[in-house]
């Protein structure tokens, strides 16, 4: 999977986008990232990327030609261009999968009060939120939707560990987990963990996980 990401803050992305599994997918070329300044894409001495919204009102905007112009340099056959932007579909798992396949990935992350509505009209695939809080600019919800797209690529997570099972997997929150010591301050791990009956563990995590899904996010079931 290739993606590229357009932003005024590439150094942002430097040490989350180097460490742990992005790293080694990166390492691997399981994922091929680059990491895009905006201000590349100016033309100006000032290399000015925002301007006053017409009609007034506070902060500014991101000007439409640098991005243009940078996504089409970018964009190529079968390519997704995403904008981050809190008035998009709050991403989660389902989208992480559905992104997961993707060949090639445009994430476009906004600053100041965010872009011209010519850049939804006419670029944008798709605009995705991280939650229903406004941060500073898109960098951060654009290296959460890598981490989490990544680590659902195949491989990327080892034999040893399998996304399967992880919360939101099956539409259910994850069962609890232990490890040792089996009695930790006089807290004991369930008998059923270390019974070795694999069919009654398997079970028990089933229902385990069902239960903490009914009592904490019932909108989920
Ligand atoms: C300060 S925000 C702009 C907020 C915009 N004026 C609004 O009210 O929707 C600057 C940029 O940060 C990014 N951003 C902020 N919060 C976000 C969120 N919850 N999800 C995704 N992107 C976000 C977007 O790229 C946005 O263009």
């Amino acid at each position: 999977m290739k993606i590229d990401v357009l932003t005024l803050f590439p150094a942002m992305f430097t040490v989350p986008l180097d460490e742990s599994i992005v790293k080694r997918a990166r390492a691997e070329g399981l994922l091929d990232l680059a990491i895009h300044n905006l201000r590349d894409y100016t033309h100006d001495r000032h290399r000015t990327m925002d301007d006053k919204p017409f009609g007034g009102g506070p902060g500014m905007l991101l000007k439409p030609e640098p991005i243009f112009e940078a996504v089409e340099n970018l964009a190529r056959e079968n390519t997704r261009v995403i904008l981050l932007s809190p008035a998009g579909r709050t991403f989660n798992q389902v989208i992480a999968r559905e992104l997961a396949p993707q060949p090639h990935l445009i994430l476009v992350c906004g600053s100041y009060e965010g872009f011209d509505e010519r850049v939804r009209e006419a670029l944008a695939d798709d605009e995705l939120s991280i939650g229903d809080y406004v941060l500073t600019n898109g960098a951060l919800p654009a290296m959460v939707i890598i981490d989490a797209v990544t680590r659902l690529l195949p491989g990327a997570l080892g034999d040893a560990q399998s996304p399967g099972e992880e919360s939101f997997s099956q539409g259910l929150l994850e069962y609890p987990q232990y490890t040792r010591p089996a009695d930790f301050r006089g807290m004991k791990v369930p008998e059923v963990l270390l019974s070795g009956n694999h069919a009654q563990i398997a079970r028990w995590r089933a229902e385990q996980a069902k239960k903490r899904t009914r009592e904490r996010r019932p909108d989920l079931l």
